[in-house]
């Protein structure tokens, strides 16, 4: 089973994408055929960014993955724009099997363009056709990601149906692997909001690499309810997502958090989940920073996995485009 996944290199990575995400990269990397992840900086270009910004945080982004367990003996771990056939692919599947209306439906453009101040570029439009591109180019048979991205999954499998449809099977249409638990991690001081790098408030997102103090601060003053009761349930948003993230952490199902904590009190549950995410965090803190200043070694580490990485891309691209009747023929 071939497994392919993108993050991205901006804004720092909060415990929404490690719990959605992340966690499941690392428990997935010894059953894929291979595991293939990737830094998708070409995806980072679609809003307003910094070039020496956007290097940085593809290091930090990169460190934070093999930190959090990420092995490149047993996976494969690269950046997008070293592999050219992403954007070629791009290109072969707008043009010829992505419907402008398609696009026009997708809820991260238009949340995303709506808070654009400058340019809201085509990029940005293009973007859920770079993300099946990433995927197709792959042969992938399972796609482990967030809840947020169920929508541009959908897409990249309607992408590759017309595609085979047209000009005869190419592409493998991949099925999504979305958690049962801890999907959408909600921002701790908005919780009808996910937690996000670019929507949410800095007190509502916890990030990886924050201090434990300020860990314990951001979840004591998560927003609750008027209620007393440890469970979830309608307008409790914010326990709710507080029960969702300490079954996550602890490993346990979110019915053993509500009976385990049936006689707390608010404070003391909130208490309970922030010592629990400092410890589920520390161990990659600590590892993290033993792992970001090195710049040559996640340089080679990245070189090692393009090479990886093309090796798989190269022939599937080169069959598409010549299905398409595009360059040289092949014989
Ligand atoms: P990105 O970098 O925004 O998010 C990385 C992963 O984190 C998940 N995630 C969450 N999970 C739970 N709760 C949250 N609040 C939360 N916020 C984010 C996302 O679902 C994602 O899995 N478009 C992708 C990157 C991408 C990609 C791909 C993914 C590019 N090409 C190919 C899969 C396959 C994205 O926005 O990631």
């Amino acid at each position: 089973m071939r497994i392919f996944s993108g993050i991205q290199p901006t804004g720092r990575k909060h415990l929404g994408n490690y719990i959605g995400a992340i966690r499941q990269y690392v428990h997935l990397q010894d059953e894929g055929d291979p595991a293939i992840y990737c830094v998708v900086d070409l995806h980072a270009t679609t809003i307003a960014y910094e070039p020496a910004e956007l290097r940085r945080q593809l290091y930090d982004t990169t460190a934070i993955l093999l930190a959090s367990g990420l092995d490149p003996a047993r996976c494969i771990l690269f950046r997008q724009s070293d592999i050219p056939q992403h954007t070629e692919l791009t290109w072969m599947l707008a043009a010829t099997a992505t419907a402008h209306g398609d696009l026009n439906r997708m809820t991260q453009f238009k949340e995303k363009s709506a808070v654009q101040r400058e340019l809201v570029s085509a990029g940005l439009f293009f973007y859920p056709v770079l993300m099946a591109a990433d995927i197709l180019a792959y042969g992938t048979d399972l796609v482990p990601v967030g809840d947020d991205q169920r929508q541009h999954l959908e897409l990249a499998r309607e992408i590759a149906s017309k595609f085979n449809s047209r000009f005869s099977d190419t592409f493998i249409v991949p099925e999504g692997r979305i958690p049962d638990v801890g999907a959408r991690i909600m921002d701790l001081q908005n919780p009808d909001k996910k937690m996000s790098t670019t929507a949410s408030t800095e007190a509502g997102t916890i990030f990886v690499l924050d201090e434990p103090k300020a860990i314990e601060k951001k979840i004591k003053s998560a927003v609750t309810d008027s209620g007393s009761e440890v469970r979830r349930g309608e307008g409790k948003a914010g326990i709710s997502n507080l029960i969702e993230i300490l079954a996550v952490v602890k490993g346990v199902s979110m019915e053993r958090i509500e009976t385990e904590f049936a006689d707390s009190r608010y404070g003391d549950f909130k208490t309970a989940v922030a010592q629990a995410v400092v410890e589920y965090l520390a161990p990659v803190q600590a590892k993290y920073a033993e792992l970001r200043d090195d710049e040559a070694e996640l340089e080679a580490i990245l070189a090692d996995g393009a090479a990886k990485a093309s090796a798989i891309a190269a022939p599937i691209v080169a069959a598409a485009r010549d299905k398409m009747g595009l360059g040289r023929p092949v014989a």
